[in-house]
């Protein structure tokens, strides 16, 4: 769902109010965390979609790696999966088989046990995971806590919705798709292990709503303002190309517009370029915001891992708006 008619309805919903849940739905954060004792807290999320490529393993990595994507944006590690399933009956039971191994072997990856899960026939198939997984409670890394003075650092490159949109009308070349499957199927773990090591702040994932729609969660959660540079941004190779051919998904104009008033662009970004920030990323990277004293440490251990990061901006005080894109 786009986020204004998700934040109409969310609105309506009693607001907890239990100490033992460390993070609920106030701050949009990637998932709920309970406190069950001083030494572990338990973080629960849930993640489902429909396919986004056509081979059904690839897809299953895909939504695999997107759900375990919220545990370790938090800091966690994940320990359990339940699949959930919708799946048509016109459609060849095979099909099915092969999203469901593309899951188990993601799952497999991250450490974490696939334990069942739930089936129900639908006209569209549709494929994620719900998945529990465990921190100390002062390990939880939320998106309430980037500072003024932090770098931001960005683990993926954007432009998977881009990318996808332009397979499907067969307008991006087979590497670019090839390099945006390889892109959305790549676990957040180590980038997760590593912003631990080196002292993260505070950090969010980047999906549906887009890297500025993330990011104005975080810094709304957190009370400050960032500054990102746009052409500091790593983008999926053919990613300007395809959006200026005009090949962007609806969900880019949706979080653009959701975000009216809370960002100011500079006035020589074109409107393709302002697009590709709020395009919507399945599976993307963590946004980790980190003081500078750790931050060359972080991306010099993330660069050696193979992990393409790069410091996309900085955290700055409250200001009129809470992003400013240069
Ligand atoms: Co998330
Ligand atoms: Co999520
Ligand atoms: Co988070």
């Amino acid at each position: 769902m786009g986020p204004h008619t998700l934040s109409q309805v969310l609105r309506h919903l009693p607001v907890p109010n239990d100490p033992r849940l460390l993070v609920g739905l106030e701050t949009s954060d990637d998932a709920a965390v309970y406190r069950l004792n001083n030494e572990q807290a338990l973080i629960v999320t849930v993640d489902f979609f429909t396919p986004v490529v056509d081979d059904p393993y690839l897809f299953g990595q895909i939504a695999a790696a997107n759900a375990l994507s919220d545990i370790y944006a938090m800091g966690g590690k994940p320990l359990l999966a339940l699949n959930i399933v919708c799946f048509p009956d016109c459609l060849p039971p095979a099909v099915l088989g092969e999203i469901l191994r593309g899951g188990a072997d993601k799952v497999m990856e991250g450490g974490c046990i696939l334990a069942g899960g739930h089936t129900v026939r639908d006209d569209e198939p549709k494929y994620g995971l719900a998945v529990a997984g465990l921190a100390p409670p002062a390990d939880i890394v939320t998106n309430a806590t980037a500072r003024p003075g932090d770098l931001l650092v960005l683990t993926k490159p954007l432009g998977t919705g881009i990318i996808n949109t332009a397979v499907k009308v067969e307008l991006a070349s087979e590497d670019a798709g090839r390099e945006a499957g390889r892109c959305m199927s790549a676990l957040n773990k180590e980038a997760s292990a590593a912003m631990l090591r080196h002292g993260a702040g505070a950090c969010t994932d980047i999906t549906g709503f887009g890297l500025l729609g993330h990011a104005a969660e975080m810094a709304a959660a957190s009370k400050v303002s960032l500054q990102i540079e746009f052409y500091a941004v790593p983008l999926l190779p053919e990613t300007m190309e395809m959006a200026r051919m005009g090949l962007i998904p609806a969900g880019a104009y949706d979080n653009k517009n959701h975000l009216e008033g809370k960002i100011s662009f500079a006035s020589r970004l074109k409107p393709e370029e302002q697009l590709v920030l709020c395009d919507p990323q399945t599976s993307g990277g963590l946004l980790i915001s980190i003081p500078e004293a750790g931050a060359g440490a972080l991306l010099n251990d993330l660069v050696q891992k193979g992990i393409p990061a790069a410091v996309i901006g900085k955290v700055l005080p409250p200001g009129e708006k809470l992003i400013n894109v240069i």
